[in-house]
């Protein structure tokens, strides 16, 4: 049975989702019909961040009629779906239940084996789709950058569902960046579009901010500093010009990611680089990205998710349970109905 349809369920955080992917195992090709998603962030909004409680009650209300609609748009009718992925961590423990509970309750109904997913392993392959992009062996060693608002990871990617972490943040991930320099800035959550937006009418150069760890050896970020730095620049300087705060920290947060990417390739002769996680929504990132690959990585190629797979969605959740499937990295429904919740997620928040 080489042909596979997967409907996907995503709830880490703020955004409920699903999916349904179809695909031939054999062919490693695949599509998405659809990826549905509702956002809370107007919720949020009010609050200037997330209250956990609060989403996971949005959950509940919205996971089965996210569902429907997904596979309304795949018109797919349920029983004709092969398994049941869903994001098992890393996230909010009470969001993500609302999605693990909804995929047991299928797959026991569905008789229909889960796929739990890492959700940054779904940020790291969401540039392959919605249509799969063939990947060959030599398109190996592949190098992650996933950027997101709770991780900034680089991952050697020696073949799909084979990864080496090179290297991770160690305090506030970029998104996290983004999100608490606009609350300090007044600027609405989340702060990464606000600060994008605003950065348009600024100058880059203006103010210059630290490049936390751009000169150390290893893969490791640090944001916090640069927080901080900007927290001490307004309280110091009260009527600076916001627009070249924002088009200045956002250069800083570009100028290292970009670097330790960069030196990542070199060192380990990647092949192809794969960007992913909510701030690859950026434009500056994905434009600058695509520059210095061509310029410094000549020969490999760039996998850029398309807008709609880059901040949370169960799209890409999808296409990861796809390439576990198709590894044969298949949970039975047995396995997991044996396990609680937290053990569940624990075998797969690492
Ligand atoms: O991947 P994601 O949706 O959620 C997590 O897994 O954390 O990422 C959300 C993060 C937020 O911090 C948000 O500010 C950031 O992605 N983000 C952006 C942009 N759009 C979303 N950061 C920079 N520029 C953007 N255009
Ligand atoms: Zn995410």
């Amino acid at each position: 049975m080489p042909k596979i349809s997967i409907l996907a369920i995503e709830s880490s955080a703020d955004e409920t989702g699903a999916a349904v992917l179809q695909g031939d195992i054999k062919l490693k090709k695949f599509q998405l019909l659809s990826n549905v998603i509702y956002s809370q962030i107007k919720i949020h909004q009010k609050t200037g961040g997330i209250v956990p409680e609060v989403a996971a009650r949005n959950h509940i209300l919205k996971i089965l009629p996210i569902i429907e609609v997904a596979l309304q748009n795949a018109k797919l009718n349920l029983r004709k779906i092969d398994a049941i992925a869903v994001t098992a961590g890393p996230g909010l423990i009470t969001s993500l239940m609302i999605g693990v509970d909804t995929a047991k309750a299928l797959s026991f109904a569905l008789r229909k084996p889960i796929i739990p997913v890492n959700h940054m392993e779904g940020h790291l392959l969401s540039a392959l789709g919605p249509t799969s992009y063939e990947l060959r062996a030599t398109s190996f060693p592949a190098l992650g950058l996933v950027v997101s608002g709770g991780h900034t990871m680089l991952v050697l990617v020696k073949k799909i569902g084979k990864y080496k972490l090179l290297g991770e943040t160690l305090d506030d991930a970029a998104g996290e960046c983004f999100d608490k320099v606009a609350k300090i800035m007044n600027l609405p959550y989340p702060g990464g579009p606000a600060i994008s937006t605003l950065a348009k009418k600024g100058d880059p150069k203006a103010i210059d901010f630290p490049r936390p760890l751009l000169g150390s050896k290893d893969y490791n970020f640090s944001f916090s500093g640069l927080k901080t730095a900007v927290l001490y620049f307004l309280r110091d300087h009260p009527k600076a010009d916001k627009a070249d705060v924002a088009a200045s920290v956002q250069q800083a947060i570009m100028d290292v990611l970009i670097s330790k990417t960069m030196r990542a390739g070199r060192q380990y002769k990647v092949k192809t680089v794969l960007l992913g996680g909510g701030v690859s929504a950026n434009a500056m990132l994905r434009a600058e990205l695509d520059r210095a690959v061509k310029k410094n990585l000549k020969g490999s190629r760039l996998y850029i998710p398309e807008a709609s797979l880059t901040t949370d969605n169960a799209g890409m959740i999808a296409i990861a349970a796809f390439f576990q499937a198709a590894a044969g990295r298949r949970t039975t429904y047995d396995k997991v109905m044996a396990k609680s919740h937290w053990e569940l997620t624990k075998t797969v928040v690492k």
